[in-house]
């Protein structure tokens, strides 16, 4: 299935345009499953996202009691770290909606090494889940994800041994090129391709040519890791913004 691509106004639109996606994705897990499992995006990008989901008018589509958060990567910092992505998302959405004890998941990067956080968080999933050690990749309901200058997702960064991981769903990564300098723990793409539905975030002038080469171009997942996003049996949408967009050829 060729991905959805929507060109949104400016960062504004676009998270107007995420917050409604992620509250439909969310009403139709729960309707179909009786809970939704969501991945969140780390950066800056999705701020604007998570504080236009917590608006009273959009917040109160989602059963926030039905609706369990996980992220998709995180940097191996105190998890009270101004670059920590969950100290993001509990700013700009977890205390906003007053979400439920127990509903939010972070990586344990309060453990000893980044490898360790990983291991932990594979078991979170795994028990959340309700999947055996042995059992398939944890299959999300949605994972949001953004669009590094370099083409990386989540922490899989160009040329990683994470991106040809397929026996783990959670893996600890050394530090990327793109600040923050620090080790990651992320997502692998089996994890990622399992996902009944992703959304990529992508804003800004910075990621036209990353973001050409994945739509239209034929990058190596090497080169550009987020060209491997494509889930097995799922929809896959980008929600770009008007100067993310400028580098794209083919009208939309
Ligand atoms: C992270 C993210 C990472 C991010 C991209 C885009 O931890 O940094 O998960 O994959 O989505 O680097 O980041 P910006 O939204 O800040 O441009």
């Amino acid at each position: 299935m060729s991905p959805a691509v929507t060109i949104c106004k400016d960062g504004d639109d676009l998270a107007a345009h995420a917050a409604d996606l992620i509250a439909q994705a969310a009403q139709a897990a729960i309707r179909a499953r009786g809970r939704a499992m969501l991945a969140l995006a780390g950066g800056s990008t999705p701020k604007k996202t998570y504080s236009a989901l917590a608006q009273p008018a959009c917040r109160i589509r989602i059963d926030w009691a039905r609706t369990f958060l996980f992220l998709g990567d995180e940097r191996f910092v105190p998890p009270d770290d101004p670059s920590s992505n969950f100290a993001m998302v509990r700013q700009t959405l977890l205390a906003p909606v007053s979400a439920p004890a127990g509903h939010a998941f972070p990586v344990p990067t309060q453990l000893r090494t980044a490898a360790a956080a990983a291991a932990a968080y594979a078991a979170t999933l795994t028990e959340a889940f309700g999947i055996g050690d042995r059992g398939g990749p944890p299959r999300f309901d949605l994972i949001l994800l953004g669009l590094g200058e370099d083409g990386h997702t989540a922490s899989l960064f160009p040329g990683a041994a994470s991106l040809s991981v397929t026996d783990r769903w959670v893996v600890a990564s050394p530090p990327g090129t793109l600040p923050p300098p620090v080790e990651r723990i992320t997502l692998t793409f089996p994890v990622l391709n399992a996902a009944r539905a992703i959304a990529f975030l992508v804003s800004g002038q910075n990621k036209a040519e990353a973001l050409r080469d994945v739509l239209e171009g034929q990058p190596s997942r090497e080169q550009r890791p987020a060209v491997w996003v494509r889930p097995e049996d799922g929809t896959l949408t980008w929600l770009v913004d008007e100067a993310a967009a400028t580098g794209l050829t083919r009208s939309r």
